[in-house]
């Protein structure tokens, strides 16, 4: 049976979820958050997964009305600041992925705070993945190496990246079927799994069903 120690999910639907109840996108996203705790609290309890990274804000959402994007910032800072004693009573450290540059100082703060705070957490792992592109990350891993005069191999490449650990579970849900430049390099031998069902609407039920699917399938890594 495939062991699963890194879930990464991008989680899609919001807009649509809100939308097909008549309420602004917005609402969508606040009952997203919802599901970031229950899922967060669930991997933390899961005896195998020791890292979930997940797609919050991509390089691309900045195209997003300005209204949109005002409002995912404060959403998230209100919930980095509201959840911590999720994080902590669940043992739970908080990362980032991406370029935090462009985020408000206030932003940036609770994130530095909410990591500071957990980073002797150890039941698990969880990785926002913040302004992030798998294109973005790749390119400053390679001019990082540049920079320091090393040579580009798998292994200097790979450890120059914002996440050096590979993904065994990718989990999309909302029916669509792209990874829109998530993890691109992490992905090479990640299971994909593409679910219709709207990330408001997501559940540990369902996601306890996506892990027994994945459980049973054959990784060969390229292998025969
Ligand atoms: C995609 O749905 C979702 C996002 C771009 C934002 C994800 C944000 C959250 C789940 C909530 C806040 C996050 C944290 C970590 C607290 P969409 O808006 O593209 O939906 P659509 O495709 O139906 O329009």
């Amino acid at each position: 049976m495939n062991e699963l120690k890194h879930l990464a999910i991008i989680m899609d639907g919001n807009g649509r979820w809100a939308k097909q109840r008549g309420l602004s996108r917005t609402k969508g996203h606040e009952k997203g958050a919802e599901v970031v705790r229950e899922i967060t609290t669930y991997c933390a309890n899961h005896p195998e997964i020791k890292t979930l990274t997940l797609y919050a804000f991509s390089t691309e959402n900045w195209k997003r009305p300005k209204m949109e994007v005002n409002f995912l910032m404060k959403l998230l800072e209100r919930y980095l600041k509201n959840e911590e004693t999720t994080y902590m009573k669940n043992e739970v450290k908080f990362e980032t992925i991406g370029n935090l540059e462009p985020f408000s100082p206030s932003l940036k703060k609770a994130i530095k705070s909410l990591k500071e705070k957990t980073k002797n957490n150890k039941k698990l792992t969880q990785i926002i993945a913040l302004n992030y592109g798998a294109q973005d990350e790749i390119v400053r891993a390679v001019n990082k190496l540049c920079k320091e005069k090393k040579e580009i191999t798998i292994d200097t490449l790979n450890d120059a990246l914002d996440m050096p650990y590979p993904i065994d579970l990718l989990i999309r849900t909302s029916g669509e079927q792209r990874i829109s430049n998530f993890l691109l390099w992490q992905i090479a031998y990640a299971e994909l799994f593409f679910t219709k069902t709207l990330w408001p609407d997501f559940t540990s039920t369902e996601l306890e069903q996506i892990i027994q699917n994945y459980k049973k399938r054959e990784r060969r890594f390229g292998g025969i």
